[in-house]
This record gives C-alpha cells, structure tokens and sequence, in this order.
C-alpha cells in the first residue's frame, strides 16, 4: 500500500522537524528534505501536500534559498510558513519587503475563518510570529485571510491553486489553534485520509525486515537506552536467534545500570534474546587517563567503543548486518547545512566505517522520538525502559568535569541516584524532563565533625524541555533541594558541597560536557 506523504521543504528554518511531527500526530506521515531536492524528485515521491518551513533569509537576497516556481503548478496543494509564505509570494509576483515593525512572539490575529485552512479557529486568535520581513502585495489571484494589528498579510490564500501561506507559525505550541490549522491542511486541503500508525509501522517493519535479512546474521549495539533497546526487540521480533546483541558497559553508566540492561535483556529477561555483555570499564578509564577536554573524551570513549565492539563482532564472525537505532532527528538533513557544531554527540552511532558488514539496518531512521517510545510499548517493553531519560553516549565522562577517574565515576554514579531518587519521590507537578548529577572539578574546603575536609563539588541539573533543543531550569521546591544536600554530603563520601545549576539552554548545554 502506498503511504500518504506530507514534504517539508527545509529552507533552514529552526522549526523544521517540528512541523513534520506535528503533521504525524494528525496520523499523517511526514517527512522532511533540504529545498535543494530536486522537483524531479518530489514528482516521484508523490506527496499528497508539500509545506515550506521558515529560514533566516530574505527572499530578495540573491543568496537565499530559492525554489522552481514549477512546484506551484503541480497541482499538489501548498502550505508556505514564515520564510515559506513570503517566497511563495515572492515566486508568484507579490511584494515582499522589510516590514516597519518586526514582530516576534505573540500575537492577535483576526482570521477570515471561511478558508479552509483557518476554518474552525477563533475570528481573533493567538499565533506566533517571529519575522523581519512581511508580505506587503499579495500575488494575483490571491486574497489576505488573516492580519495582525502590523502585519497586512499574516495568511493568505489561492484555493483555486490549492496554495495557502501563513506568516505564522502553526506548528509552534504558542499559536493556539496551530494544530487545528495544520490539520485542516493536511486532511481537508490535501485530502489525506490519516493512515500513518504507529502498530501499522511495527507490523510493516518487521516484515520488511524478515523480507530483507533472510537467514542473515545481524548484530545490534545495544546501549539499554530507548533507541537501541526498541531497535533491538523490533529486530528480535523479526529474526529471533539470528540476532545477537552487544552491551557495552563502559564504566560510564549510571548506578546499577549495566545490572538493569542485562536484567531485561539478558538470559534471564522476558526476550530470548543472544546478549553479550561485555564489562570494559577499566580499559575505558585506562584510555581515559590524562584526558581532561570535552571533545576530546568523548573522541576516547566513541573510538574505544568501536573497537570493543569491533572486537566482539570478530568473534562472533559471519555477521551480515548491523543493526543501528539512529532516528529521525539524526537524520534529517538541514536545508542549509551550515550549523555549528557545539558537541560531537556520540551515540552507538558512529560504528559502521570500521566493522565489515555487508549493510547497515536502522529500522527507527524515519521515527521521532516519541514514535520510538510509542512503538517501544506496542512491542511490550517496560514502561520504565520506554521512558527513560536520555543518557548520552559517552555517558558519566561528559558528567564529570575534567579527567575521568574510578573514584569521580563512583562519586557522581551515588549523588545521581540520590537526586533521581528524591525528585521521583517529590512527585513535582511538572517532573523535569531530564534531571542528574554532575562533578564539578572542583574541590573545596568543608568542615564535618570536627574536621577539615577537601572534597568536591557535585552539580544537580533539572531541565524542563519538550526537544532538548532548548531547556529551561526547572523549579525544585527548596525543601526537595535541601534533602538532596543532606543525603548527598551524608552519604557519598568524597563530597562536600552541592550546587544547584540554574543555567537555561542557550547559553547552557543541559549536559556539564
Ligand atoms: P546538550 O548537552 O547538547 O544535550 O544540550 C542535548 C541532549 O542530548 C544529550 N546528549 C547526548 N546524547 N550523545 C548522546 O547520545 C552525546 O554525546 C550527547 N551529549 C548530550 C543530552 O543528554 C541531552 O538530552
């Protein structure tokens, strides 16, 4: 069966991957391409609607990423957002210049609610704006279905062509009926019918998969976070036995973790699963040793990573495939490419330029996050497993500030359980959605007893954050603190201090590293 397609063309907007899930929760599939896909292309995926993000750029630059006006013709209905809306207008002869005022966040708009795109909204509603320029001409054949008290043009529309623009942006939370817009889109614009489910996906895949292996050999790294933990039971589902799956436990795991992983995966865990545990942390720590620069541990741990794993693979022999839990947001491609790199994320990711395997298998690529926790608990796994907190690759080593130790793992691996432990307990109202211990490379003076101590400082970090793009510090009720210093100085030898970080992201990282 043919599945429903919505393109997100990426024009370098920062929103990019958020209007491509929001178009999958109206069980609509949605996919997102860099604006350099060829249209020869986007005729061959036959979408049933093609949106264009924002971006950073103005239309009349001659730099600025630009689309065969062709695209307009194709009779494949078109939604234009933010930068999107002004080069729709832009490609069709409207007028587009820098508006007077800029307008960022917030806004009223009034909205000519007979559209079928704003059909069912609010005549006055909330939206968010975040835009320089502005559309001051429609094209022909166009008319405004919405403006704001300083932008003329905050939608517009030619539904005899099926085109439609927002100045707005539906997909962001703030725009209070976004949602409801985006849907009307995708279902009464473009005429899907909603046939992206999460069950369908797990069924289909796990065919498709029996289908490509055969009685191949396949191995998967498994780290015991959502990812591969889902990746390797939908792969387990598929081919049973001729699966093996390798744990690494790098020394760098949280308290109890490398026990946890083998319980549910291991032999004696619910999945008849082949599973290797192989227990390396002395020779991460080895390597480790002297290393004191992010980046340059996080290289360490991702290059002895691969050789363990490398190690193992050799062992077993015979491997055809590799199994990998990449997901979609790894994935896309951005439209302009041109991001910094803050941090080399190391997940199980980087392994396959060194191992011989004939191909690689990523069955959640073109999964968001909470597709892979959804279709994690169709295929059965714990609950607690399911939603777990993100843990990054290189583990406690972008925890712990400076050079890694035994001792700072043992120290950071009990404040943290302390903490996870507390904050579980609290029961907040709005649990943080990521929140751990860190060791400042600091140590201080302290008085306990009688005596003098020099000891360290450990770090507690909450984050409140829906896409870990962005990350506010979430408030802890002072009494929780206080229990989380006291349990944490009585009980962890080696500490002295604790200390709350308050920094948001930006201008923090939510990790310390
Ligand atoms: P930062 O620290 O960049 O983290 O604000 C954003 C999210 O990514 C996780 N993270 C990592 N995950 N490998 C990973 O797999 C990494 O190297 C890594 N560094 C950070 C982090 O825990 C947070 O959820």
């Amino acid at each position: 069966m043919k599945r429903e397609l919505i393109l997100v063309l990426d024009f370098g907007g920062q929103y990019n991957q958020l209007i491509a899930r929001c178009v999958r929760e109206c069980n609509v599939y949605a996919e997102v391409h860099p604006y350099t896909l060829a249209i020869e292309e986007i005729k061959k995926m036959n979408p049933m609607g093609i949106i264009f993000t924002g971006g950073p750029n103005s239309v009349y630059e001659e730099s600025s990423p630009h689309y065969d006006p062709e695209i307009l013709n194709l009779g494949i209905p078109v939604l234009g957002i933010c930068y999107g809306s002004q080069l729709m207008a832009y490609m069709l002869g409207g007028k587009v210049t820098t508006a007077p005022v800029s307008e960022y966040g917030r806004t009223k708009v009034l909205a000519d609610t007979s559209s079928k795109l704003l059909h069912g909204i609010d005549e006055e509603t909330d939206v968010w704006m975040s835009h320089t320029d502005y559309i001051e001409k429609v094209p022909e054949g166009f008319r405004i279905t919405a403006h704001s008290s300083v932008c003329p043009v905050a939608a517009m529309e030619n539904a005899a062509k099926k085109l439609y623009a927002t100045q707005f942006h539906p997909e962001v939370t703030h725009t209070r009926e976004g949602r409801k817009i985006l849907s009307n889109f995708v279902y009464t614009i473009c005429g899907c019918a909603g046939d992206w489910k999460i069950d369908s996906f797990v069924e289909s895949k796990i065919r498709q998969i029996r289908d490509a292996v055969g009685d191949g050999r396949a191995l998967c790294a498994l780290s015991g976070g959502v990812d591969s933990s889902v990746a390797a039971v939908l792969m387990s589902k598929a081919i049973g036995k001729n699966l093996t799956c390798v744990f690494v436990d790098h020394g760098l795991l949280r308290k109890d973790e490398g026990d946890q992983v083998e319980a549910v995966f291991g032999p004696s865990g619910k999945y008849d699963l082949n599973f290797i545990r192989v227990n390396a942390a002395q020779r991460f720590y080895e390597k480790l040793k002297g290393a004191e620069e992010p980046e340059e541990k996080r290289k360490i741990i991702g290059e002895e990573f691969i050789r363990v794993f490398e190690e193992e693979a050799k062992k077993i022999g015979a491997v055809d495939f590799l199994v990998q839990g990449t997901i979609y947001p790894d994935v896309i491609e951005s439209g302009l490419g041109k991001s910094a790199v803050i941090k080399s994320h190391h997940n199980v990711g980087g392994l396959p330029d060194c191992v011989d395997f004939k191909e690689i298998i990523e069955p959640l690529r073109m999964l968001f996050k909470d597709e892979v926790r959804r279709a994690g608990r169709e295929l059965g796994l714990p609950a607690e497993l399911v939603s777990r907190q993100p843990f990054p690759g290189p583990g406690l080593g972008v925890r712990i500030v400076g050079e890694v130790t035994s001792e700072k793992v043992r120290i950071v691996q009990e404040a943290d359980a302390i903490f996870r432990e507390e904050i579980d307990k609290a029961d907040l109202p709005k649990c943080p959605g990521q929140y751990f211990a860190a060791l400042s490379n600091m140590r201080s003076v302290g008085v306990m007893g009688d005596f003098r101590t020099y000891d360290y400082a450990v770090v507690l970090r909450a984050v409140n954050t829906t896409d870990f793009m962005t990350a506010e510090c979430s408030e802890i009720p002072f009494e929780v603190q206080q229990t989380c210093m006291r349990r944490i100085i009585n009980e962890v030898k080696g500490v002295n201090r604790v200390m709350f970080d308050l920094t948001s992201k930006p201008p923090g990282t939510i990790e310390l590293e």
